[in-house]
């Protein structure tokens, strides 16, 4: 396995080069991967895995929109798609996909068909971490690992079309045949991963919830709402005060992060917004800090997964959802997004016919459309 240094600290890696695809479809050639669950990794997860040449499957409750859209996307009742209990009997590899709170309620099912040798396979630390919350705790004759695509399985497809490949932690929680890793690693790049990068289940899991609690979703809204918020109590206007805090983030700033890094961006924007974003980022992390603590430690103690499978397994789970996206949606903020969004030019519908430079774009637009689609 590669060892690659990151920032000063070495870590296994599963790079394509080391791992090639040949190599997992031949690992793979005497498995059945049953993909459990239709949702959002399960349909990137098994295309990206039936168009690498594996063998896979798919279970899915039947009578159910999602059924229906893994037979538009080419899986054949009877052949390939199964109801859920008929595929983990003829699965040896079981990639439990179904939303993290509806493992709980199949846990049963899925147990009784964990017979040995086959293996257990997750994309999240979830389910096993927190076992004496989900009761899941698998027979100790079957391998049990996970790869977690860091993704939405949206993307993790749409980056496969394009040839590029998103990244994915692995871990191992279980070897019971002595072959988990070669199959872990094998799945992982069957499901598209770019690289893998080694973890353990309850790693995953703790990085992952504080993660989408902090700076990938929870936090950066906390902090656009209270810079906007400042910025509208002080007179300026909505536009502004948006531009100023989401749509220059968004659309200029965080892609130069991705390619080339944050110090990249301070040194190539002015002196002025440099001088002041080197002053003023120590006293933002000092200030947030407490909170990622209490945050972190909310996690390790199991109060969020606690928190996460009341909720998400209350009947009325979708109504109050959406009067909780509602009320984002309706802010001011977001509201003033909507508007800015529309003005970009890319969004604009030709404003009248015949008018030279809106058809002209209009054929650009459509251009790239075609060319994005393609790709
Ligand atoms: N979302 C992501 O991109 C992402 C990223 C990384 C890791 N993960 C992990 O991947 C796993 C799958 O997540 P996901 O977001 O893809 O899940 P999801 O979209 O919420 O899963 C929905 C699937 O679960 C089925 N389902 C829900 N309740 C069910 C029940 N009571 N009985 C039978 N089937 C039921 C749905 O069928 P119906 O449509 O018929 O309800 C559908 O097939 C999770 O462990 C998650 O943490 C997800």
């Amino acid at each position: 396995m590669a060892k690659l240094n990151f920032g000063g600290t070495e870590e296994n890696v599963v790079t394509r080069e080391e791992f090639p695809l040949s190599k997992a479809q031949q690992v793979l050639k005497n498995e059945t991967v049953a993909v459990i669950g239709y949702g959002v990794q399960g349909p990137g997860q098994a295309l990206n895995q039936r168009d690498n040449g594996i063998n896979v499957i798919v279970g899915q409750r039947k009578d159910s929109k999602t059924w229906d859209k893994a037979i538009r996307d080419g899986f054949v009742p009877g052949e390939t798609l199964f109801e859920i209990e008929e595929a983990l009997q003829r699965g040896t590899i079981i990639c439990y996909l179904l939303s993290d709170a509806a493992q709980i309620a199949l846990w049963p099912t899925v147990k009784k068909h964990l017979t040995p040798g086959k293996a257990l396979y997750f994309s999240h630390g979830f389910g096993i971490t927190f076992n004496e919350q989900t009761g899941i705790v698998p027979p100790k004759d079957v391998d049990v690992f996970l790869v977690a695509p860091k993704g939405s399985g949206t993307s993790l497809r749409r980056m496969f079309l394009q040839g590029r490949g998103l990244n994915s932690s692995y871990a191992i929680f279980q070897d019971a045949t002595g072959k988990a890793f070669e199959r872990v690693a094998a799945l992982g790049i069957a499901v598209g991963s770019g690289y893998l990068f080694e973890t353990d289940f309850k790693k995953e899991v703790y990085s992952d919830l504080t993660g989408e609690r902090g700076t990938l979703m929870g936090a950066i809204q906390g902090i656009f709402a209270a810079q906007y918020q400042v910025l509208r109590d002080k007179g300026h206007s909505p536009s502004e005060a948006f531009n100023e805090t989401v749509e220059e983030l968004t659309q200029s700033l965080m892609p130069l992060v991705a390619e080339n890094g944050m110090d990249w961006m301070y040194g190539n924007c002015s002196t002025t917004a440099q001088r002041g974003a080197l002053d003023w980022w120590k006293k933002f992390r000092d200030a947030t800090a407490p909170v990622f603590k209490e945050l972190y430690e909310s996690v390790a103690t199991g109060k969020e997964s606690q928190r996460s499978i009341d909720s998400n397994s209350k009947a009325d789970y979708r109504e109050k959802l959406e009067e909780e996206l509602k009320e984002l949606r309706e802010s001011e903020l977001w509201q003033t997004g909507k508007t800015v969004r529309s003005l970009r030019p890319e969004n604009q519908k030709p404003a009248i016919a015949g008018d030279a430079t809106s058809s002209t774009k209009e054929v650009f637009r459509k251009q790239a459309l075609k060319e994005e689609s393609v790709g």
